[in-house]
This record gives structure tokens, C-alpha cells and sequence, in this order.
């Protein structure tokens, strides 16, 4: 497939053209500390300049596969690569799992002759990284089970623009040790920022990825702690985040999940926890009343629709540096894990 000509910034020069990659973003960890803070720069400089980037995708083709519902990873993946110049192809996959009907190899082979990068969005992390395995051009995981990376990026995209700069802040995590507490961890690791992520002890984060984070955390100084008491979490904290307390699929679990999870709900009086400075953070949607009052997520502390824009701003960052190679490479590392 061909490349357009790109117009060139004086500070992220993007080449012409570049190989379709088998590089691919599935888990947070697959940048390196100077590989995610690059692409945090990039990003603000895409939100800054879009006009410099209007076609740098000409010809460039997406296409999305979720077996879950969404709003802002669907709507900001097709309107970035819209707003580069590049085409989207939605596949709503929400009524059976990719790699029933045939092998994730043959999806993976099928799809690699149409178009130039994958966004899937599935239940299970196997389901990408086994994609991924057999396709030759970049695979880009728009969540999973195990992680959201495009969410956490955006995520402290958001905390440098507030902060100005990320490296020691601490944010605290409380509620399910899921999918969002996984990527913030690794993310976070990466960028330098402490985590304290409190849980029920029957929810906590998986080990695996704990360990990973405090690996990275040794690279960067940041501090990964995994803890049970909420209010120990906030003690301290620059930005405070929660999630739903039963994520999609896990629906069946709410009403046992809402008792368990009760003490974990960020209200005015937890929020008071932390440093007067706090910036309250969630990746939406938001179950109000549950995980969040209205009088925090309302509040002026709240920034949870900078994130909701800034989730577009990151995705722009993601496709034009898989499919052009801007600024810096995305690796494969950990990726088929
Ligand atoms: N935060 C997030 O991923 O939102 P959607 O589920 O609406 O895509």
C-alpha cells in the first residue's frame, strides 16, 4: 500500500512513508519509559497542531473489532484517524467472539491483506495477542480483560497537562483491581508516577502485573504499592481514581461486588483524603452513586472529560506513530505474553 506525503513538524518530523509494522500496543508495558513519554509529547502536539497532520494517514485503513460496547474508544479511534486523512471500518463484534467462526490466525491473515492496522476491543487478552501473533501489520488493544493501555495513556496525558510534569506526582487507584488499575500501574511505572491502588483483597490486581509495575518502577523511581485500606491510599495523593465495580461482563456480579466495594466509594469524604490539590479522575462511564458521587464527579476537582478528550488525542498519537513510525517506535515487548 502506498503513503501520501506528510507535512512535516518542525519538532515530530514524520517520515513519508513507512513499512505497515508488526509493531503493535496491547499492554502498557510495551513502551519503554522514553517511548511512553514520548508519546505523551506527541500527543499534546497533535492536540496542539492537528492541522499540520490533516494527511498524514491519506490512505491509511482501520479496522475495529469489539465484542464490548463503547462510546469514546470507538468514536475517538474513528474520528483520529478521520481527522489524518486515513478510513475506519467499525465490525461490531459484540454478538459472538472473534475466533469462534474461524482461527484468529485466519481472521489475522484475512485482515492483513485489506487494511493496515487492527483495533480490537475483546474479552479475553488472548484473543489480541493471538492476532497479533499472526498478523503482520500493528494491533492496537482498545481493551481487553486484562488491560486498557490507550485509556491509561490518555490518562496521564491528562495528569501532565494539569500538572505539567508527571515525574513523583502519586495517584491513588481504589476500587477493582481490574483492567484500568493494571495499565495505570504499568503506564505509571513508566512515567515516573507513584500508584497506590487499594482493593478488597479478593479483587486485587494480578500479581504478575504488580511485579512488572515495581520492575519498571525500579527503572523510573516510581513506587507501585498495592494496599487494601482506601483511605491509606489517598493519604498524599495528586489525582484519585476509581472504576466501575463490575466492569463489562461481570454485570451478573453487581449487587454482591456493591456491598464488598461500598467503603471503596470515592465521596466527598474520602476525596478530603487527599492532598487539597487532587484532581479526581475516572475513565468513564461512571455509575453515579456507586463508585462516584455526583458532588465529586461534578466537582471542580474533577477532570474526567479532559480524559474523555483526551482519549482522541492519544489514539491520533497511537495510528500515526504505528502507521508512519512519528517520533518514536512502539516495540514489540511484552506484547504476546
Ligand atoms: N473508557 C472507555 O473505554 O470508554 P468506552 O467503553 O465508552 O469506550
Amino acid at each position: 500500500m502506498s503513503s501520501q506525503p506528510v507535512v512535516a513538524s518542525p519538532l515530530y518530523p514524520m517520515p513519508v512513508a513507512s513499512p505497515a509494522g508488526q509493531e503493535d500496543l496491547i499492554s502498557a508495558a510495551d513502551l519503554s519509559p522514553e517511548e511512553a513519554a514520548s508519546l505523551l509529547e506527541f500527543a499534546q502536539h497533535l492536540k496542539a497542531h492537528p492541522a499540520e497532520y490533516r494527511h498524514a494517514l491519506a490512505g491509511k485503513q482501520m479496522a475495529m473489532f469489539f465484542e464490548k460496547p463503547s462510546l469514546r474508544t470507538r468514536l475517538t479511534f474513528e474520528a483520529g484517524m478521520a481527522s489524518m486523512g486515513g478510513m475506519a471500518f467499525f465490525v461490531d463484534q459484540t454478538q459472538s467472539r472473534l475466533g469462534v467462526r474461524e482461527s484468529l490466525k485466519d481472521v489475522a491473515k484475512n485482515l492483513e491483506r485489506w487494511v493496515d492496522v487492527l483495533v480490537l476491543r475483546t474479552f479475553d487478552h488472548a484473543t489480541v495477542t493471538g492476532i497479533a501473533e499472526h498478523a503482520s501489520i500493528p494491533v492496537i488493544n482498545a481493551l481487553t480483560d486484562l488491560e486498557h493501555p490507550c485509556q491509561a495513556l490518555a490518562d496521564f496525558m491528562t495528569l501532565k497537562e494539569h500538572f505539567g510534569s508527571l515525574k513523583g506526582l502519586t495517584l491513588a487507584y481504589v476500587g477493582d483491581g481490574n483492567n484500568m488499575a493494571h495499565s495505570l500501574m504499568l503506564a505509571g511505572a513508566a512515567l515516573g508516577v507513584n500508584l497506590k491502588v487499594a482493593t478488597p483483597a479478593q479483587y486485587a490486581p494480578q500479581h504478575f502485573v504488580v511485579a512488572q509495575a515495581q520492575l519498571i518502577g525500579e527503572e523510573t523511581g516510581a513506587a507501585i504499592e498495592v494496599m487494601t485500606d482506601p483511605v491509606a491510599a489517598m493519604v498524599g495523593a495528586d489525582a484519585v481514581y476509581t472504576d466501575a465495580w463490575a466492569s463489562m461482563g461481570q454485570e451478573q456480579e453487581s449487587a454482591a461486588r456493591a456491598k464488598v466495594f461500598q467503603p471503596y466509594q470515592v465521596n466527598v469524604q474520602l476525596m478530603a483524603c487527599a492532598a487539597p490539590h487532587a484532581v479526581f479522575m475516572h475513565c468513564l462511564p461512571a455509575h453515579r452513586g456507586e463508585e462516584v458521587t455526583d458532588e465529586v464527579i461534578d466537582s471542580a476537582q474533577s477532570v474526567v472529560f479532559d480524559q474523555a478528550e483526551n482519549r482522541l488525542h492519544i489514539q491520533k498519537a497511537i495510528l500515526a506513530q504505528l502507521l508512519c513510525g512519528a517520533t518514536t517506535k512502539i516495540p514489540v515487548r511484552s506484547a504476546r505474553a
